[in-house]
């Protein structure tokens, strides 16, 4: 965390809730945003697709970002079941999440792919939060360093800037599991990706990259991986469910 950069706790809700629970939630974390009026940290919140209109209506005026959590990378055509970065702008999102481990994982998803995606998210008005991170067996052969690189050099896509963009850094083997790697090595892996932005955006747009961990973020370690130097918020799955939760995890931020 640093001053220079704006704090993003950004909520994944993955393939969660349906229409009362979810404007429930949304509401509640609408309120506290608006209660709050001049939060020192920025929120946003991905429901499923299904959630878009009616989580959108539930936060309106709240300040809190609505986002998707992936898009295809045309603009529209023959592609039953996915939807477009156009048609997340046009309901209101201002990002999407492209490449995250679950899709890349359940759906095959290339570094190739997920740059063709943040593109489009870029073309479309959106900020891309681009995900990257090692599984378990990656980290256990002493390859953190070397798949972060080679997914920042393979998905984060020209004309990709502090603005459009934000990096989520997500260690597979921490996601839903409850362990996360010690704040050193997060620190550690901060710092190694905004190199490797450097060599891609330049060395200022890198500075001024947001980079997010995620990965059992919860409200009791938020705020010792947040006070890292190269983590700039937090990407949450699990503890994005419960409004008071995620909550808790911005106000750590302050
Ligand atoms: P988690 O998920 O917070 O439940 O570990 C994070 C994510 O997958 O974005």
């Amino acid at each position: 965390m640093t001053a220079t950069r704006r704090t993003l706790i950004a909520g994944n809700w993955k393939m969660n809730g349906k229409s009362a629970d979810g404007v429930a939630l949304a509401t509640s974390v609408g309120g506290k945003m608006k209660s709050a009026a001049g939060a020192s940290f920025d929120m946003l919140v991905c429901p499923p697709f299904t959630l878009i209109s009616k989580v959108g209506e539930a936060i309106k005026g709240s300040g809190v970002m609505l986002g998707g959590q992936d898009c295809h990378t045309n603009v529209s055509g023959a592609h039953t079941g996915d939807i477009s970065a156009e048609m997340l702008k046009d309901m209101g999102c201002g990002a999407v999440i492209v490449g995250h481990s679950e899709r890349r994982t359940d759906h095959k998803e290339t570094d190739e792919l997920v740059a063709a995606k943040a593109s489009a998210a870029h073309a479309a008005g959106l900020i891309a939060v681009i995900c990257i991170g090692e599984t378990e067996a990656e980290r256990d052969a002493g390859k953190t360093l070397d798949v972060n690189g080679s997914q920042v050099a393979g998905s984060v896509p020209a004309g990709s800037n502090a603005k459009n963009t934000v990096i989520a850094y997500e260690p597979v083997w921490a996601i839903g599991t409850g362990r996360t790697p010690t704040n050193d090595e997060v620190q550690e892996v901060h710092a190694f990706i905004r190199g490797e932005l450097a060599k891609k955006v330049g060395a200022n747009e890198a500075a001024a990259m947001r980079i997010l961990y995620g990965g059992s973020m919860k409200p009791g370690n938020a705020k010792e991986l947040i006070a890292l130097a190269d983590v700039d918020g937090g990407l949450i799955g699990g503890a994005s469910l419960n409004a008071d939760d995620f909550w808790a995890i911005g106000e750590a931020s302050n």
